[in-house]
C-alpha cells in the first residue's frame, strides 16, 4: 500500500534542516497528501474510500487557499510567473474534480475512478511544487519564515469554518479562479 508515501521521507520531498517554515509547512501537508492517497487506494470498498476522502477534500480546499492568497502571489512577484501560473491551472482542475466527487452518490461506477484520477494528478502537482517552485523559492530574498505565521492564521481561520460550517469557503479566492476562467 504505502506506494507515494514512501516519498516524503525523499529528495525534496523530505523537510530539509534549512527549509524555510513556510516551505516546511507546505511540504507537510504535501506528506498528509501522500498519506491520505496511499489509503483511499488501498481502501477495499467506495464508501471506506469516501471516509478518507472527506479528508482529503478539506485539506486540500485549505492547502489551495493557503498557497493562492499568501505564496503562490509571494513568488509570483519574484520572478516565478511560469511556475505559478502552471501551479494555479493545475489546482483548477483539482478543485474541480474534489467538488465534482464530493457531489457524486458512492454508488456511481466513475465514483472510485475519479477520486483515483484527483490522487494521481494531485502526487504530480505536489511532487512538482517540491522539486521545482520551492527549491527556487528559496533562492530568492523572502522570508518564508514569517509567512508561515500568515500560512498558519489563515490555516486556523479555514479550520474554524469549517468547524461552524462543514465547508470551506473563500469568496475572494472563488471570484479570481472564475475571473481566470472565463471564457
Ligand atoms: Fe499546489
Ligand atoms: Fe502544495
Amino acid at each position: 500500500m504505502s506506494h507515494y508515501a514512501a516519498r516524503n521521507a525523499q529528495g525534496h520531498h523530505r523537510v530539509h534542516k534549512n527549509d524555510p517554515e513556510a516551505i516546511a509547512h507546505l511540504k507537510r501537508e504535501h506528506h498528509k497528501f501522500r498519506k491520505l492517497v496511499d489509503r483511499i487506494n488501498a481502501a477495499k470498498t467506495p464508501g471506506a474510500k469516501r471516509d478518507i476522502a472527506v479528508e482529503l477534500h478539506k485539506l486540500l480546499a485549505s492547502h489551495i487557499a493557503l498557497e493562492e492568497e499568501l505564496f503562490y502571489p509571494a513568488v509570483k512577484s519574484r520572478g516565478l510567473a511560469d511556475e505559478v501560473k502552471e501551479g494555479l491551472v493545475e489546482h483548477d482542475i483539482q478543485r474541480f474534480l474534489s467538488a465534482q466527487i464530493e457531489a457524486m452518490d458512492i454508488a456511481d461506477p466513475l465514483y472510485g475512478t475519479r477520486l483515483g484520477v484527483l490522487g494521481e494528478m494531485l502526487v504530480h502537482h505536489i511532487d512538482e511544487e517540491d522539486d521545482e517552485m520551492f527549491q527556487e523559492a528559496k533562492k530568492l530574498k523572502l522570508d518564508l519564515d514569517a509567512m508561515n505565521e500568515r500560512l498558519e492564521t489563515r490555516e486556523h481561520q479555514l479550520k474554524a469554518q469549517y468547524a461552524r460550517t462543514g465547508r470551506i469557503r473563500t469568496p475572494a479566492l472563488d471570484r479570481e479562479v472564475r475571473a481566470r476562467n472565463a471564457v
